[in-house]
């Protein structure tokens, strides 16, 4: 997220179903331990359905460190009791793009309380104005839960397809389906 987005999509407060005030705001490089501390906290249920590279701090400070990068857009949530509740974001190749990657994860301790709602209601706002007008992401049929959110948010299921087994996540293929929604 560049310098100038964050200037225009600076810190919100939110607040959360059980009256947890928190804040999303866009992802700092020094975010990087606290992302560490969520990816080694994920129990592995939530692995099976979260698996965009190694949850290992190797990657959270990677993460952390291109935070300004001008192909991505990554938000955190802040609670009283985590830096990194959760964290969502998309991103893209190449500047003229037409789609881009979504992604989401929040916390065993702060699901179910609004979170993912909020970081992707932010999130499309800031999608309306940066990055491709396409939004695509992929979501396994057993994990109705996040289905749900996103046919909500406004994505609809392209097709049904398998997921393959990624090096490192343990789990077998399965179901998925990839859905998208234009964003503008
Ligand atoms: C899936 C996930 C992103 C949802 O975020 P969350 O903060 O737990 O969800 P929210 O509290 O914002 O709830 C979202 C909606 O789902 C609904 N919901 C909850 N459980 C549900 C279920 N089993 N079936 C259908 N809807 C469900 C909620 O009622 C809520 O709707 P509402 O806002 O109208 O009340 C989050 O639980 C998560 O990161 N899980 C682990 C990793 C993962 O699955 N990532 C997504 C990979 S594709």
């Amino acid at each position: 997220m560049t310098p100038e987005t964050m200037q225009q999509f600076p810190a919100i407060t939110t607040v959360l179903k059980d009256g947890t005030q928190a804040i999303i705001r866009p992802l700092m490089p020094e975010d990087g331990e606290a992302l560490g501390d969520l990816y080694e906290s994920m129990p592995r249920e939530d692995v099976r359905f979260y698996f965009p590279h190694q949850l290992d701090r190797a990657h959270a400070l990677a993460n952390a460190a291109k935070a300004f990068s001008p192909l991505e857009v990554v938000l955190v949530l802040e609670t009283p009791a985590q830096r990194v509740a959760g964290y969502a974001w998309y991103r893209w190749t190449e500047e003229d793009a037409s789609r881009s990657v979504f992604g989401i994860c929040i916390g065993r301790a702060c699901q179910g309380r609004g979170a993912g709602r909020a970081l992707m209601t932010r999130l499309a706002q800031i999608a309306e104005k940066v990055g491709p007008p396409v939004m695509t992401l992929t979501v396994q049929e057993a994990n109705p839960r996040a289905v749900a959110l996103y046919q909500s948010m406004g994505f609809s299921i392209v097709r049904a397809q398998i997921r393959q087994e990624m090096e490192g996540h343990g789990f077998p293929p399965e179901p998925e389906y990839l859905m998208e929604r234009r964003v503008r």
